[in-house]
């Protein structure tokens, strides 16, 4: 029983393909147990413009006022988790959906006041995790928190999937509504194989890493300084993306550590 966790973007959410949800059974059959984190980001924002509701990012987080934070659990939990459980279940396989207020699952803390309602992640109860995927069965987390107070907390998804992956020691992979890390001159256009920390670090400085590819590149690094063995932010649309990884084959982009690193693969 290989522990794998796939974060599954709102971004993309809409667009996952039918064969992502039949290669989590083939994960399965390869000995591996599926752990999926998913997030809101296009939903929310949608139903925000809705209701008329003003959202603003600051470093790919969403400033969470009270009223937000209200549409933000609407989505994740009501919606997005709900949708995600069903189509898992659709394709033939035993899924729980939970929040992190369900049973005081993820322990949370404001994570900077100027954001409002963020949180951080203190603590995940894994040994729910581990008994569910025991028993053959997909948990599909939904990124909110609560703390000892009984505040609840929207945290961004990447780091909710970073924690796993660390605590579980498990891979990574980052499913997004792009092909990678993206280069280029003037426009976006090539995708990057392999990116660095060093590298990392420059392109966020230089803004060529933006938006809410900062969250994800910063909890990718964290990941794998406390020995997570790969992390790999692909596009959840490819039909073949979980295919690439059973086979070993070059995907997305790999983020790395060192060059050291870069010459081994
Ligand atoms: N260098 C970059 N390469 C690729 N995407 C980038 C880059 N810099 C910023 N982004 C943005 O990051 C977005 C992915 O983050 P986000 O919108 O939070 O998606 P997700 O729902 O997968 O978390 C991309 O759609 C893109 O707009
Ligand atoms: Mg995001």
């Amino acid at each position: 029983m290989e522990p794998i966790v796939i974060k599954c973007g709102g971004s993309v959410m809409e667009n996952l393909p039918k064969a992502f949800y039949q290669d989590l059974k083939t994960l399965q059959a390869e000995g591996y147990s599926p752990i999926l984190v998913h997030g809101g980001g296009s939903a929310i924002t949608q139903l925000l413009t809705r209701l008329d509701i003003p959202t603003n990012f600051h470093e790919g987080l969403r400033v969470t006022t009270k009223e937000i934070l209200e549409v933000v659990k609407m989505v994740l939990i009501g919606t997005t988790n709900k949708k995600l459980v069903t189509n898992v279940i659709q394709a033939g396989i035993m899924a729980v959906g939970l929040s992190g207020i369900d049973g005081f699952f993820i322990h949370a803390v404001s994570k900077q006041a100027a954001l409002g309602w963020v949180g951080d992640v203190v603590n995940i109860r894994s040994e729910w995790v581990q008994q569910f995927i025991e028993n053959g069965v997909i948990p599909v987390i939904a990124p909110v928190g609560m703390d000892e107070a009984g505040n609840h907390y929207n945290i961004n998804a990447d780091s909710v999937a970073a924690h796993l992956a660390k605590t579980f020691c498990a891979p990574l992979i980052y499913l997004s509504d792009v092909e990678g890390i993206l280069v280029g001159k003037d426009e976006r256009e090539m995708v990057l194989k392999t990116l660095t920390k060093k590298e990392a670090e420059q392109m966020i400085a230089s803004q060529r890493i933006s938006g809410g590819m900062i969250p994800k590149i910063r909890s990718a690094l964290e990941c794998l300084e406390h020995g997570v063995p790969e992390v790999v932010i692909a596009n959840g649309r490819d039909p073949q993306v979980i295919r690439h990884y059973l086979n070993g084959t070059s995907f997305g982009t790999k983020i790395i550590l060192g060059e050291e690193a870069k010459t081994n693969v």
